[in-house]
Order: C-alpha cells, then structure tokens, then sequence
C-alpha cells in the first residue's frame, strides 16, 4: 500500500510533456456557469451538480455537442486569458514542464470573435507563465473536420497574421465520415508554409483513417491511433518510422472507445515498441489531467516505472521542439529519474 502511494507521488512529481490538449476540454465547469452569466448565454443547467451529470457520454459525438456549447460562453479577451491561464497553472501542478495546445478557432469565429481577440487573450497568459514559472508551450492551428475543406482553408489564410505564433496544425472533430482525405488540400498548403502536422485518427475510426493520414496529409504525428491495433501490418508500419501516438486513456474510456481502463491497450502498444505517449485530451469534461490519468493507469493496468519512464521520455522525443530543447527536458527527466 505505501509503495504505491509512494510510486503515486513520483508519478506526479515528474516532469512531463502534454501532446495532445484541447484548451477548450480545459474549461472548468464552475468557470463555464460563471462565463454564461457574465455572457448571457443560455445553458441547460444551472448547477455544478447538473453540469457533472451532463457529462456522461456515450460516444465522440454526444460529447462533441456539449463541448462546443460549452465552449460557445467564451467572448472576449479576458475569457481567453483566464481559460489559458488556469490550464497553465494545471501544467505547473501536474509538473507538465512543456504543452502542446491545440487552438479551435472556428469554434470562435461563428460567434463574431475574430483572431485577434482570442489570440491577445492566450498569448498574454502565455507570456506570464514562460515568465513566471519557465512554462514551455506551444500552440496547434486545430481544424474542425466536420466542417468543409474550404472553411479551413479560409481560417489557414486568416492565421497567416500569427504565423508565428502556431508550430503545426492539427484535426479534431468528428471522426466518423470525415476522412483524413477530406483535407488533402489544407494539409499540403500548411506544409508549404512550414507547418509541423499532426492529425486526429483511429480514435473511433478505422485504421484505413491512420493510414490516409500518414500518406494523403503526410502528419508526423498520430493523435489517439489506438484503433491501429486492428491491423498488425500497420502497426508494424508505425514501429518502423517511430511515428508517435498521443494516447489519452481517461478520455478513451469515458468516450466508450474501451469499456474501462483494464482493458486500455496503451501498454499493449507500448510492448508493441511504439512510440506512446499520455495525455488528457479534455481534462475538464473526462474526469482529470496528465496526473490522473497516470495514476488511473497505475491503477487499473499495473504501470510500472520502467513503463512510466518510457512513456514520460516518450512525450518529450515526440513533441515539436526543437533538438537541442528536447535535449534539456530529457536531461531534467534523466536527472529526476535517478535522483527519486
Ligand atoms: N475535440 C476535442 N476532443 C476531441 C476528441 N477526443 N476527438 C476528436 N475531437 C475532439
Ligand atoms: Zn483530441
């Protein structure tokens, strides 16, 4: 009992780096009630108790829906501040030394908030947490996969404003009918304008969808990809290229992708010598951060620290930092690993 408790703490303790975030899955439900009112938007509870009893999902798309009303109490630049500032401070807790958050704006946009609203918004949180605490982070370009091709490439054009600002572009959404090929075109041009690429795929969709995001967008990045394991040739094709999978297990099991977290196969793949790494997806609406999510895969999967190591070491190889940042946060991993 105390050794996992003791096993607990150090998994908290370590430094670690999130691949795979939506801010807007970061909105707290107190914050949300709060936002609405400021806003005057219109929600279906009233309570913190009826907020929690919504999010009970039975699929993707059941908690799409809420995620976007949620998001939709969001108005101006102060909102933006303070959704980016209270997740920074969530990286500071959970010891999440680098984050990589993916930014949704046509969420924004269909409400009248353009760019440069949000964008001032988060990057000033941004640049108080770099200050305050050395916090690392970068931002994803997040595209909604449900809407048309041609919306995103409209939204592609309005973010050349804050080309710098962004270091990839990703896809979310709802998987089912929207395949990695709808977007052929969006991914080609953000690869022309340096974009890193990274894309949604084999969460609740087939590994036809891994496969059409690895060759028709050409991402270096597989986010979820848990569906691989269907097909042993393409998990062989991921081992060889060393193409990494952000894996979110609370929010694989709250999505219904697997029934409960003893069946997750995120050791399974990390066995498979894939390149795995953990992450919360939607923190707020799956029942917990990088450090829950840990701990549930202590719990429930016996996560071992030769595993846990792995998978820590695992987020910083795969993240878009540059070589020689990368080198440091695996040298503080290192450091940190043979001091506890
Ligand atoms: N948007 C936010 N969370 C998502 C998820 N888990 N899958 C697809 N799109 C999302
Ligand atoms: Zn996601």
């Amino acid at each position: 009992m105390n050794e996992k408790i003791h096993f607990e703490d150090w998994l908290s303790a370590a430094p670690k780096a999130e691949l795979h975030l939506h801010l807007d899955g970061t909105l707290e439900a107190g914050r949300l009630l709060q936002l609405a009112e400021k806003n005057r938007v219109q929600l279906p509870y009233k309570s913190l108790a009826e907020v929690e009893a919504a999010y009970r999902f039975e699929n993707l798309q059941s908690f799409l829906d809420l995620y976007y009303l949620g998001a939709s109490v969001l108005r101006d630049e102060e909102d933006f501040y303070h959704l980016m500032m209270d997740y920074l401070q969530r990286c500071r807790q959970n010891n999440i030394v680098h984050t990589e958050i993916m930014i949704e704006p046509q969420t924004y946009l269909p409400n009248g908030i353009d760019f440069p609203v949000f964008m001032a918004g988060f990057k000033r949180a941004i640049v108080e947490a770099r200050s305050s605490w050395g916090q690392s982070v970068q931002l994803i370009l997040s595209f909604l996969r449900h809407l048309p091709e041609s919306e995103a490439l409209g939204v592609l054009d309005q973010a050349e404003a804050y080309r710098d600002d962004f270091v990839a572009i990703g896809l979310a959404s709802s998987e089912q009918g929207n395949p990695p090929q709808k977007f052929a075109e969006l991914y080609r041009r953000a690869r022309e304008r340096g974009y890193r690429l990274t894309a949604h795929a084999g969460e609740e969709g087939p590994p036809a969808f891994i496969y059409s995001a690895l060759q028709d967008l050409q991402v270096e990045r597989i986010d979820h990809g848990v569906r691989c394991v269907e097909d042993d040739a393409l998990v062989e094709w991921l081992r060889e290229r060393g193409v990494p999978l952000t894996v979110c297990p609370l929010s694989n099991v709250r999505l219904c992708v697997f029934p409960e977290m003893a069946q997750h196969n995120i050791l399974q793949l990390l066995e498979r010598g894939l390149m795995v790494t953990v992450n919360s997806d939607d923190p707020t609406y799956f029942g917990g951060y990088m450090n829950d999510n840990f701990i549930a895969m202590h719990r429930a999967l016996n996560l071992n620290r030769s595993q846990a190591l792995q998978l820590l070491r695992n987020g910083f190889e795969a993240s878009f930092l540059p070589e020689a940042e990368k080198t440091a946060l695996l040298k503080q991993l290192d450091n940190f690993a043979e001091a506890a």
